[in-house]
């Protein structure tokens, strides 16, 4: 059976306080939970007192964004080598906000996963469109475009020691969720491109399903037959919701 795994995004918020009481309370709140799989991928400044708090629990931790390069004269950026550092499991790659703001495209987002790949940290690779792509019927064609810089560059067999998560841009902090169908219907177009190439490895990945993911929308979703679990933004800031969420993972 494939994992099934739910990640907080914290994206740019939290500080050593909150932070503190946030994690000591999703502790408490998932220890004992069968089959949950649970991260929390958090801003680099607190890779280190997360660390703290999370060694021991079931709770992995991991970061938003990595470095496509080993190391270098490179201000500002941080590599694979010190998320390892910090024990970090997952790192995020090509989040649509990256994508967007920043400027990144399919081919640097390929690059930091073969790179996040190569120091042994599982990429969690974001997928998903635009509102003005679902609306002109291009959705698919973006995703599969997505996927394919990523095979080419690292092979299909890459996907083996990944996550995939499809986060169609218009859901994220819009409150509009995919319904669980649509969703799905993603899902399994992801999963059946894949499959054309490699069963085995498209039937073990876990693809997880991102935006606007709530404690009271998370188990119709994490019922369809695709969907292995969430990536979580601001309901990841709010323990019972987060709580709530994880325990989704379990029905
Ligand atoms: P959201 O964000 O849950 O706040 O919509 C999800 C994400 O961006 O990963």
């Amino acid at each position: 059976m494939r994992k099934k795994l739910v990640a907080g995004n914290w994206k740019m918020h939290g500080n050593l306080a909150e932070n503190n009481d946030l994690l000591n309370a999703v502790v408490a709140g998932v220890t004992g939970l069968r089959d949950a799989n649970v991260a929390v991928c958090v801003p680099y400044p607190y890779l280190a007192s997360v660390q703290e708090i999370l060694r021991g629990t079931n709770v992995a931790w991991g970061a938003q964004n990595v470095s496509q390069f080993d190391k270098g004269a490179l201000t500002g950026e941080v590599s694979t080598a010190m998320l390892k550092d910090f024990s970090c499991t997952y790192v995020i790659v090509g989040h649509s906000e990256r994508r967007t703001l920043f400027g990144e495209d399919n081919k640097l987002v390929a690059e930091k996963y073969v790179a996040a790949q190569k120091a042994g940290l599982i990429p969690i690779l974001c997928v998903g469109e635009t509102l003005e792509q679902r609306e002109s019927n291009t959705a698919e064609q973006v995703i599969e475009e997505q996927l394919k810089a990523v095979i080419e560059l690292a092979g299909v067999e890459s996907l083996n020691k990944a996550v995939v998560a499809y986060e169609p841009v218009w859901a994220i902090g819009t409150g509009k969720t995919a319904s669980p169908q649509q969703a799905q219907d993603v899902h399994e177009f992801i999963r059946k491109g894949i499959a054309a190439q490699n069963e085995i490895v498209a039937d073990g990945l876990t693809i997880q399903y991102g935006g606007s993911v709530k404690g009271n929308n998370a188990a119709e979703l994490f019922a369809m037959p695709d969907i292995d679990g969430g990536l979580i933004g601001g309901a990841s800031l709010v323990a019972d919701d987060f709580i709530t969420i994880c325990s989704a993972l379990q029905n």
